[in-house]
């Protein structure tokens, strides 16, 4: 498998033996990393980091793994640099391009990375955007393999705005991959139709399904993971949320939606989670909304059936497998 020079902007872009690849690597890799095998292969190489939208995992993952690798890294800030204000974005690739072996964006449009993949003449990483975020969903598969001992047939139901970037990625990793998908949301938050379809062709050659469902006791019932993210999504205006809260609330993760899924479930979310009061945002909201815990339960975040830190922690290792896939480790 040879994925050198190749840049990570969608999952759509790789076969499912590319994606299987890159979740083997980031196992073999976390092995390393427990056993203190030092995997410094790619010293005197730096990558440029460019956050548009702010983010603690995705950033901490890139620097741990691009230093892991023995690597440089230089952090751009959502207003520290020029782009898109002062330089375009074929410029910033072109500049960039001179200067680092690779660079990670996490912004807005997805336009916008595939305009940077276009000009930077190295490998460009999507660390989120409004459409997609692909090296999340690497993490979520290996932290499922992980528990499950294996990917194809597992049942996985997503609870939420499942238009937006997780929806429409845990949707391209189940149907490539063999998995059985369900978006379990009101209508209006159903993904794109036109997606959807390119997904039913994915899932035509791996035996994956996709359904999509406004009733929760069908939608939840024996999936092996339940899987939620925040309701109101970064950049999005703060008039959203009174309609998110009222179309979304049948559908937060609640003890009962578990219960139906069965014992051997397990809860999954990209964090961070509204799950108490205990951020400012949350705090805000609350007060103003009258909640406690928005998409998921405090006692099921809480609850042993929750693996969100493992697969926090999958980030990184799983970072660290494209960095060093698509650069040549
Ligand atoms: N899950 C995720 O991307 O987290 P951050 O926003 O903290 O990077
Ligand atoms: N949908 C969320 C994901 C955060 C990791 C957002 O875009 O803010």
């Amino acid at each position: 498998m040879d994925l050198r020079g190749r840049s990570f902007l969608t999952l759509k872009d790789f076969t499912p033996q590319e994606i299987v690849y890159l979740i083997d690597l980031a196992a073999e890799y976390k092995e390393k990393k427990k056993k203190g095998i030092l995997h410094d292969t790619l010293r005197g190489k730096n990558i440029a980091l460019i956050f548009e939208k702010t983010s603690t995992r995705t950033r901490c993952s890139f620097e741990v793994a691009a230093h892991d690798l023995g690597m440089g890294t230089t952090y751009l800030d959502p207003s520290g640099s020029q782009i898109g204000k002062k330089e375009s974005i074929a410029d910033t690739a072109r500049v960039l391009g001179r200067m680092f072996e690779g660079i990670e964006y996490r912004g807005f449009e997805q336009a916008i990375v595939e305009e940077l993949a276009k000009h930077a003449g190295v490998p460009v990483w999507n660390g989120l955007t409004n459409e997609y975020h692909p090296t999340q969903m690497l993490a979520d598969m290996l932290t499922i393999r992980e528990h499950f001992g294996h990917l194809e047939g597992i049942k996985l139901t997503y609870m939420g705005d499942a238009r937006y970037n997780m929806g429409n990625s845990l949707m391209i990793a189940c149907a490539k991959l063999g998995m059985h998908f369900t978006a379990c949301t009101s209508k209006e938050y159903f993904p794109d139709a036109a997606l959807v379809a390119e997904c039913e062709e994915y899932a035509k050659q791996s035996g994956a399904s996709i359904t999509l469902t406004e009733d929760v006791d069908a939608g939840t019932k024996k999936a092996d993971v339940i899987y939620t993210d925040v309701w109101v999504s970064m950049g999005e205006p703060e008039e959203v949320w009174a309609e998110r809260i009222e179309k979304l609330s049948p559908y937060k993760v609640t003890k009962a939606v578990m219960d139906n899924a069965g014992e051997q479930s397990i809860f999954l979310h990209c964090l961070p989670a509204f799950h108490d009061l205990k951020t400012k945002i949350g705090k805000e909201q609350g007060e103003k909304y009258h909640f406690t815990e928005l998409e998921v339960t405090d006692e099921v975040f809480e609850s042993k059936q929750s693996l969100v830190f493992d697969e926090a922690e999958n980030r990184m290792h799983t970072i660290k497998a494209v960095i060093a896939a698509t650069l040549g480790a």
